[in-house]
């Protein structure tokens, strides 16, 4: 008789046949920076996971590069007196956001530093673009993207995110880049990007939700899949560097799909709320949460992710520390 659990008998032999693993340097640690000085506020829709003032974020990347976690996502927490229709902070390179990444890069050369390109958290508006009656304009919104993504590249950061989905926004950022010399500045594109409720917790740790109406005419409909091919062709043939699937979990499928049609790395963003449900059920008494947290990384991987974006960055590799495989 074929006996598949001949191949179960011993952790031994589990190890020997196991397809997939979830290595510390696969994965990303977004982090939420603040103005200030002395600074760490918890981000009470998300448990274990703080807005730190650069100060602090410095000691808390520190740790985390002795754990072997090699690449931060850097996300602002904006003041609403700083917020305005064209988001003029984004690009200004005397606001505190741009001057932590450059702090960040001098202090930590080695670390693989990746920023956010968007409007919403320096939007009056809390939208992705530029707002006028009621619709958001893609063009015009490219301008501001693309002086935003050269402020950011000046401080010497890796890898550009563009997490806006306005049409073009690839090529457009690309080629400003190397016009200004940043040619080895990288472009993860957030490629196949969904209109979710998972952002929930995140929106609250920087306050950017929108003021009216919703992300759906640009973020993908979750009803859909093909759109996501004619994404990630028009991101390669605009010279991204790396494709990513947002959010991860209800897109397992997503991921596996942009994996078997592109040769380039793809990354999935296990998102706010994914972190939230498992640790709210976890502080419930509901569920492991260690063990659900290991396993859905590892889903994320099995459906073909090469990177791993993930608010439960730090605390995986603090257990890989302790069971001494890192
Ligand atoms: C903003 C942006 C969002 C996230 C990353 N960049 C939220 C949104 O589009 O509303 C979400 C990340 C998360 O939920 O963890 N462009």
């Amino acid at each position: 008789m074929r006996r598949p659990r001949r191949n179960r008998k011993s952790e031994a032999i589990r190890s020997l046949i196991r397809e997939n693993e979830v290595k510390v340097n696969d994965l990303i640690y977004p982090m939420f920076l603040l103005e200030g000085n002395n600074k760490k506020i918890a981000v009470d829709s998300m448990p274990g996971i703080f807005r730190w003032s650069t100060d602090l974020v410095l000691k808390e990347i520190e740790e985390c590069l002795m754990l072997g976690i090699n690449a931060f996502d850097i996300f602002p927490v904006v003041e609403e007196k700083h917020k305005d229709k064209m988001a003029t902070k984004s690009h200004d390179s005397n606001f505190f956001y741009i001057k932590a990444l450059a702090e960040i890069k001098k202090k930590f050369p080695e670390a693989c530093i990746m920023t956010d390109v968007a409007m919403d958290p320096y939007s009056s508006d809390g939208h992705d673009g530029i707002v006028e009656n009621g619709k958001i304009l893609n063009d015009e919104t490219l301008e501001v993207l693309g002086k935003m993504a050269l402020t950011q590249a000046e401080t010497g950061i890796d890898i550009i995110g563009p997490s806006d989905m306005m049409d073009g926004r690839v090529g457009y950022i690309r080629e400003l880049l190397d016009e200004n010399g940043f040619v080895e500045v990288s472009i993860m594109s957030y490629t196949a990007k969904y209109a979710s409720a998972f952002y929930g917790p995140f929106r609250d740790a920087l306050n950017s939700a929108p003021k009216h109406g919703d992300k759906k005419t640009y973020q993908m409909d979750p009803a859909n899949s093909r759109e996501a091919l004619i994404e990630a062709e028009l991101d390669d043939m605009e010279a991204a560097d790396f494709l990513m699937v947002k959010p991860a979990l209800a897109y397992l499928d997503i991921i596996s799909l942009l994996r078997r049609n592109s040769d380039l790395p793809i990354a999935a963003y296990n998102v706010s709320g994914e972190y939230s449900m498992i640790k709210a059920a976890g502080l419930n008494g509901w569920l492991d949460d260690q063990k659900a947290q290991l396993e859905t990384l590892l889903s994320i991987k099995r459906a073909g992710a090469d990177i791993i974006l993930t608010y439960f960055a730090k605390e995986f590799a603090l257990l890989k520390m302790k069971e001494g495989k890192n």
